[in-house]
């Protein structure tokens, strides 16, 4: 019959039962009831003759004690360490094998009621001598009837289990909360800007309206022109933040779904920067095509990737005066890397933090000279993430502005269909 606990586990044992009394006397922890630890095992008359109680340990390597119970009440405890520890010394078998299991057992086991608390059956426990710390108890009902058997390695084990439970659960709700609070600081920040961004254009169409009605009134008409122009101005920008701010709503809620398909990306690039070449028809700057010759295809959202290339090269146009804007697609094995540089104003160090916050018009906001909403980069770097990408940016103030494109996927190449610019 093997002894009850090797040393280690024991030892190890010993700690975690020192770290359950401290955290059980806790007025805030949650504890077991003894009754869901309590095991319900058939208990054995005293006068069972110790051989016979040794066969039913061994039919029963799951049991570590019997209690010994006369007229339903516990008399004594024996364990499977003090029968194996007693049987098998020299002449164990012979002193023993024949007498009553109540010579071997303890005649004060300790016995709880099913109704007790757990910090106080934990601190009677340990309060014994080293050696019989594991000793099961006895459990009985709220009538000193006998009602099952309390391990207490069970006890140590699943309350231990329960601590740890309740701290991992404390530290996620707390995490959660935080998280919970830095949204809502941000959702209302966003709100606080969104009336204040909204607000801008409209006053100035009420205002050019008032101004049109009021010339129309006094036969003024040399500058209604003027006036409706930059009304259309305003409208076309209010527009163009009620569209982001819906983009925006639906990456918030998740609607935006992808839809994966083979595309040519090189057209892709290649019509962007035609589109932005109408942006620049007033200006000193040159677009370059540095995409390979052969076409390149790529699985990803045709849609979405124009869309992210599309804000990139809006602000290159918008930010730059002189020089040129390159496009270029790079590849290895498994990535493609799209990247479009400008010669512009390029972005200072203590501004390129703030580049990704909505409505982050990098400087300040009454001395901005370029119309735009401030969603632009917030929205792409969304959507470049909703497709697994990355998006990254160098930029040197006074000098230009990279923005780099990665998307993991696998490149297929064809010769060119259609020969573009
Ligand atoms: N290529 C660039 N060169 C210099 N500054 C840039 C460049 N791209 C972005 N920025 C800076 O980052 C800011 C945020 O860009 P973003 O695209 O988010 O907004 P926006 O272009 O001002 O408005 P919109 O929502 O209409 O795109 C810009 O206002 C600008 O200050
Ligand atoms: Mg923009």
């Amino acid at each position: 019959m093997e002894l009850l606990l090797n040393t280690d586990e024991s030892d190890e044992l010993m700690q975690a039962y020192h770290t359950v009394r401290e955290h059980v006397a806790q007025s805030d922890a949650q504890l077991l009831s003894i009754q869901s630890l309590a095991v319900q095992i058939t208990p054995l008359p005293p006068d069972m003759l110790v051989d016979l109680v040794a066969d039913t340990f061994h039919r029963s390597p799951e049991i570590d004690a019997f209690p010994l119970i006369e007229d339903m009440q516990p008399v004594g405890l024996i364990t499977r360490r003090k029968l194996s520890m007693s049987l098998f010394t020299r002449f164990g078998h012979a002193l023993y094998g024949r007498k009553p299991i109540s010579r071997l057992a303890q005649s004060h086991p300790i016995i709880v009621r099913i109704d007790d608390r757990l910090v106080s059956v934990i601190n009677r426990a340990l309060d014994r001598p080293q050696e019989d710390v594991y000793d099961d108890l006895i459990v009985v009902d709220r009538f000193g009837k006998y009602y099952g058997i309390l391990s207490v390695k069970q006890l140590v084990l699943r309350q231990t289990d329960m601590l740890v439970n309740t701290l991992d659960q404390r530290a996620l709700a707390q995490k959660q909360a935080q998280e919970l609070e830095r949204i809502n600081t941000m959702k209302s920040q966003f709100i606080s800007c969104i009336t204040h961004e909204l607000r801008a254009p409209v006053n100035t169409m009420i205002g050019l309206a008032e101004l049109i009605q009021f010339a129309q009134n006094s036969g003024d008409l040399n500058k209604v022109g003027n006036y409706a122009s930059l009304s259309l101005t305003a409208a076309t920008n209010l527009r163009a933040l009620v569209n982001n701010i819906l983009d925006l709503a639906k990456i918030e809620a998740g609607r935006l779904e992808v839809q994966i398909d083979t595309f040519n990306l090189s057209r892709v690039v290649i019509e962007v920067k035609e589109a932005t070449e109408i942006l620049l028809r007033n200006k000193d700057v040159r677009t370059v095509n540095q995409c390979p010759s052969q076409d390149i295809y790529i699985q990803s959202d045709s849609i979405k990737v124009r869309q992210i290339l599309t804000n990139i090269a809006n602000n290159a146009a918008k930010f730059t005066e002189h020089g040129h804007i390159v496009f270029k697609i790079e590849f290895r094995a498994d990535q493609v890397i799209l990247s479009i540089a400008d010669t512009g104003v390029g972005i200072k160090k203590e501004d390129q933090s703030e580049l990704f916050k909505a409505f982050s018009q990098v400087g300040d906001i009454k001395t901005r000279s370029h119309e735009g909403t401030g969603l632009g980069l917030v929205i792409t770097k969304y959507l470049v993430e909703l497709l697994h990408g990355k998006l990254y940016f160098e930029s040197e103030f006074g000098v230009g502005t990279t923005f780099i494109v990665i998307f993991p996927c696998k490149p297929q190449f064809k010769e060119r269909e259609i020969n573009h610019a």
